[in-house]
C-alpha cells in the first residue's frame, strides 16, 4: 500500500514537473486569439505575432527543437509553418503523418518552447516545393483544374485537409495548443480571381476542425482585393528593402481598423540552377523589422532558417522552367545547416529591444562540422539496371501516365532511314533528354535553355533511338504548376531530302521508367552483379554509383559533387538531394544525425554521368559556383535591334514613384519582340531597372507570359544579385532586372514573347526596394 501511494505522488510530481517545463502563455487550457482594434488580441490582451518560418521537412527531425531554440533566442514568439500536401499523400489515399512528417509533434515543441504557432495548410502553397506541394498523381486526370473548383480537386483537398484537422485541430489555442492562426489558400491574387474558390477552400478549413481559431489570407499589397474574402484577416507578404507604409496603404484605407501584417517578409531569396546565389542585405533585413516593430506591425520572417528541399522536393519556378536547387539556405539568419550568421546576430540586437525579457541564449550548434577525406566510389550499375517496369505504347506517354511521381524514363523507338542529318525535335520534353542513337550519346535537350531539337547524323533504317528523360522539380507558382514530366508531347524528325523539307513523326514507343528511390539504387547494383541482361546498353557513364567512407565521429558535412553530371545522392539510404554541375551548388548538405560511426554509404544516381566518380565532405557549402557552358546574360550584339529608324508604340516618361503604371499606346502595335528602351531616371542614376512588365490586349486583358524570354539586354546585374532580364517577367514583383554601375544610358531589354501579339497599352512596376537605384523617367516602347 504504502510502496504504490508513494510510487503515485512520485509520478505526480514527475508529471508536474514535465507540465512545468512545457508551460508556455499557450498552454492555459484554452484561450483566444483574435483580430481586435489595430492589433492582435491574445487572451484580450494586444500582441504582436514575431514569426519565424520553418518548414519540417526541410529540417531533419532530430534537428527540429534545436532550430525552434535558435528561433525564440532570436526574439521570435512564433513558428509560422506551412504543410506540405504531397510528402503527406505521395499515392493517392495512403496519409503519413508520422517521423519526419509528424507536423503534431512539430507543433507540440514549438509549444514545449514557449513559442505559438502558425499554420499554413494550403492546399497550395508554393514554397520553391515541388508543384507548390500539390501531389503529383492529381495530374493522373489529365484535364484537372488545379486551384479551381474542379470537383476531383475539391474532393481531395477535402480529403487532405480532414486529415491535417485530425493531427492539428486540437492543437489551436481555443484547444490548449499553440496554434493562433491558420491561412486560407496562399497568395491566390498572383494566380487567379476566383473567390468561390476561395470561400470553397475556407469552408473546408472550417469544417476540418479549425471552425474557432482566426483564419486568414495573405497576398501582396497590389493583388489581395481580387478574392478578399470579407470574414478573413488580409495581411501582406512583401521583402525585406520595401516602403513598408505603402505597402499597407491600401489595406489601412480598405480597413482601417485591422492589425497589421507582414505574413512572409523575405530575408533573402531561393536559388535556381544556373543563376547565381542570391543574398540580401542584413542592414535592409534589420530595418524593416525594426519598423515594423515600431509600429506595432506583426510579421512572419520568411524564411528565418530556410533548411534543405531533401531529395526531389525542390520545385521549379516560371515562366521559363527555372528549377530550384536543393539547398534552401535563402540567405536567412539560421543558415541552412542550423548556425547563426552575422545576419542573424544583427537582427537579434534589434528584437531585444522589443523584448520585455531578456532573450534567451543562442543555443550551440546541434551538432559540429566535419569534413571527409576525398573517396572513390568504386562500384557502378548502369542506368538501365535501375528500370522498375516497361511498357509500350503508340505515342510517348508522361511519367504521370506511366503512374510514377519522380525520376526518369528511358524512350526507345526504331527510326526510318534518313541518309542525309537531321534535327530531332522534342517540343515538350520536360526536363532534361538525353538523346543516344544505336547506343552512341548524340546530344541534349535542356528545358531551362528552352532547348528543343538535337542534330542527327544519318541514320539507317532500323538504327534504335533512346531518350533519356530526366524530370526536375515540377512548377511550384504560376498557371504553369500543371506541370507534366517526360516527354509531354510528339517527337518528330526533319531533314531535308533531295531539296524537300520532310517530317516524319515517331511512333510505337517502349519506355522504361526509373524512379527515383534508394530501393531501385540497391535493385540495379544486385541485377548487374548478377549478371542479368537488360536488353538495352547506352554508351555512357550515367548510372548508379556507390561508395563508402569511415567516419569516427559524426556531425554535418558537405558532400562535394563538382566532378559529377546531374543526378541525385543518397546517404545510409537518406535522401540528400538533386545536384548538377553547373551550379550554383556544387555541394550537397549531410546533416550529422543522418550519418554514422564507422563505415557509412553513399549512392549517387547521375543520369549525365561524371567526368570523376569520387567525392569528400567538406566542412562548409559551396553555394555560389556557377560552371555553365554559356554566360546567362543577354547581350549578344547580334540580337540588339536596330531601332534608329523604327517608330515606337510609345514614348514619354513614367512618372515618379514605385507603384505601378500603365502606359497606353496610341494605337495598338503588333509584333513579336517588346523593346524598352530607358533613357534617363528620377533619381539621376544611369541605372535602368523593372520589376515587373505586363502587356495588354487592345480590350485591357493582360498577355499571357508564360512563352516570354529576354532576347536581349545591353546591361544585366549578375554579380550583385540575379538582376537578370528575365526578373522583369517573373511574376515576382521583389526581384528586378537591373542593369550593372557603369553601362550608360540608354538601357535596352528587348523580350521575346513567343509569339505574335497586338498590343494596346503596357504595365510597368518600378523596382520596389526602398533603396533600388533605376526609376526609369524617359522611355519608348517598340513592338516589332
Ligand atoms: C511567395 C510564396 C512563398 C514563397 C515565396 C518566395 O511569397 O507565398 O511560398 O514561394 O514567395 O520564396
Amino acid at each position: 500500500m504504502m510502496k504504490s501511494s508513494f510510487l503515485r505522488t512520485l509520478l505526480l510530481v514527475a508529471i508536474m514537473a514535465f507540465a512545468g517545463r512545457t508551460t508556455c502563455a499557450a498552454d492555459n487550457g484554452g484561450g483566444t486569439f483574435t483580430a481586435g482594434k489595430k492589433t492582435f488580441l491574445l487572451n484580450g490582451k494586444p500582441f504582436v505575432v514575431k514569426a519565424a518560418e520553418l518548414h519540417y521537412p526541410r529540417i531533419p527531425r532530430p534537428y527540429w527543437e534545436h532550430r525552434i531554440k535558435m528561433c525564440r533566442a532570436l526574439g521570435m514568439n512564433t513558428i509560422c509553418l506551412y504543410v506540405f500536401w504531397n510528402i503527406h499523400e505521395q499515392r493517392e489515399g495512403e496519409f503519413n503523418f508520422t517521423g519526419q512528417n509528424d507536423i503534431a509533434a512539430f507543433c507540440r515543441l514549438a509549444q514545449k518552447n514557449g513559442m505559438y504557432v502558425i499554420v499554413r495548410p494550403g492546399p497550395y502553397v508554393c514554397a520553391e516545393w515541388e508543384m507548390g506541394g500539390l501531389p503529383w498523381w492529381l495530374l493522373k486526370k489529365k484535364d484537372i483544374h488545379l486551384r479551381e473548383q474542379d470537383p476531383y480537386f475539391m474532393d481531395r483537398v477535402s480529403k487532405f485537409m480532414a486529415k491535417v484537422g485530425e493531427q492539428l485541430a486540437p492543437l489551436t489555442i481555443q484547444n490548449g495548443g499553440p496554434i493562433i492562426m491558420v491561412q486560407v489558400e496562399n497568395e491566390y491574387g498572383s494566380y487567379g480571381e476566383d473567390k468561390a474558390y476561395v470561400s470553397a477552400i475556407r469552408d473546408i478549413v472550417r469544417q476540418s476542425g479549425f471552425d474557432k481559431v482566426t483564419l486568414f489570407q495573405c497576398d501582396w499589397a497590389s493583388n489581395f482585393t481580387r478574392n478578399g474574402l470579407d470574414d478573413l484577416v488580409w495581411t501582406m507578404n512583401f521583402g525585406t528593402g520595401s516602403d513598408i507604409d505603402s505597402q499597407f496603404s491600401r489595406l489601412r484605407e480598405l480597413r482601417p481598423e485591422s492589425p497589421l501584417m507582414c505574413s512572409e517578409f523575405w530575408s533573402g531569396w531561393f536559388d535556381k540552377w544556373g543563376a547565381r546565389h542570391e543574398t540580401r542585405p542584413a542592414s535592409a533585413m534589420v530595418a524593416g523589422i525594426d519598423e515594423m516593430l515600431s509600429k506595432g506591425i506583426s510579421f512572419s520572417l520568411y524564411m528565418t532558417h530556410g533548411g534543405t528541399s531533401f531529395g526531389h522536393w525542390a520545385g521549379a519556378n516560371s515562366p521559363g522552367f527555372a528549377p530550384d536547387v536543393t539547398s534552401y539556405d535563402y540567405d536567412a539568419p539560421i543558415n541552412e545547416y542550423g548556425q547563426a550568421t552575422p545576419k542573424y546576430y544583427e537582427l537579434r540586437r534589434t528584437m531585444e529591444k522589443y523584448s520585455d525579457k531578456r532573450l534567451p541564449s543562442v543555443p550551440k550548434p546541434a551538432t559540429e562540422l566535419i569534413s571527409i577525406p576525398r573517396f572513390s566510389l568504386n562500384e557502378y550499375a548502369p542506368l538501365v539496371f535501375g528500370t522498375d517496369s516497361m511498357c509500350v505504347a503508340r505515342s510517348p506517354l508522361t511519367f504521370e501516365e506511366l503512374d510514377m511521381g519522380w525520376g526518369t524514363v528511358i524512350y526507345s523507338t526504331s527510326l526510318p532511314e534518313i541518309n542525309t542529318p537531321s534535327t530531332l525535335a522534342m517540343k515538350d520534353a520536360h526536363d532534361y533528354a538525353m538523346v543516344y542513337v544505336d547506343g552512341r550519346y548524340i546530344g541534349r535537350t535542356d528545358r531551362v535553355r528552352n532547348e528543343t531539337t538535337v542534330s542527327l547524323p544519318p541514320v539507317s533504317r532500323g538504327s534504335r533511338l533512346d531518350i533519356v528523360v530526366e524530370g526536375m522539380g515540377r512548377i511550384n507558382f504560376g498557371r504553369a504548376i500543371k506541370d507534366f514530366k517526360g516527354l509531354t508531347g510528339e517527337v518528330t524528325i526533319m531533314a531535308n531530302v533531295d531539296g524537300d523539307d520532310v517530317t516524319w513523326k515517331l511512333n510505337d514507343w517502349t519506355m522504361r521508367t526509373l524512379p527515383d528511390s534508394y530501393d531501385h539504387a540497391l535493385r540495379a547494383f544486385k541485377r548487374f552483379n548478377d549478371g542479368e541482361s537488360m536488353g538495352l546498353k547506352l554508351d555512357s557513364r550515367a548510372g548508379y554509383y556507390r561508395g563508402f567512407f569511415n567516419l569516427k565521429k559524426t556531425g554535418d558535412t558537405f558532400i562535394n559533387m563538382e566532378t559529377w553530371g546531374k543526378g541525385l545522392v543518397y546517404v545510409n539510404g537518406h535522401a540528400i538531394g538533386r545536384f548538377w554541375s553547373i551550379g550554383p551548388q556544387q555541394t550537397l548538405y549531410v546533416p550529422g544525425c543522418w550519418l554514422k560511426k564507422g563505415r557509412n554509404e553513399i549512392v549517387v544516381l547521375d543520369v549525365a554521368g561524371p567526368v570523376m566518380a569520387e567525392t569528400w565532405g567538406q566542412d562548409r557549402p559551396e553555394l555560389d559556383k556557377l560552371q555553365t557552358e554559356k554566360s546567362n546574360r543577354h547581350n549578344n550584339p547580334g540580337d540588339r535591334p536596330d531601332l534608329n529608324s523604327a517608330t515606337p508604340a510609345a514614348a514619354g516618361q513614367f512618372a515618379q514613384g514605385r507603384a505601378w503604371q500603365t502606359v497606353k499606346f496610341n494605337a495598338p502595335a503588333r509584333g513579336r519582340y517588346l523593346a524598352i528602351e530607358c533613357s534617363s531616371t528620377h533619381d539621376g542614376s544611369e541605372i535602368a531597372a523593372i520589376a515587373e512588365i505586363y502587356v495588354q490586349d487592345t480590350d485591357g486583358r493582360r498577355i499571357d507570359r508564360s512563352s516570354w524570354s529576354t532576347k536581349y539586354a545591353d546591361s544585366e546585374d549578375a554579380d550583385n544579385g540575379n538582376h537578370t532580364g528575365d526578373k522583369a517577367f517573373d511574376l515576382q514583383e521583389s526581384t528586378w532586372w537591373s542593369t550593372t554601375y557603369g553601362a550608360s544610358m540608354p538601357h535596352l531589354l528587348v523580350i521575346d514573347m513567343g509569339a505574335e501579339q497586338t498590343i494596346g497599352a503596357l504595365e510597368y512596376l518600378p523596382a520596389t526596394g526602398q533603396d533600388a537605384a533605376g526609376l526609369t523617367k524617359d522611355y519608348r516602347i517598340f513592338v516589332y
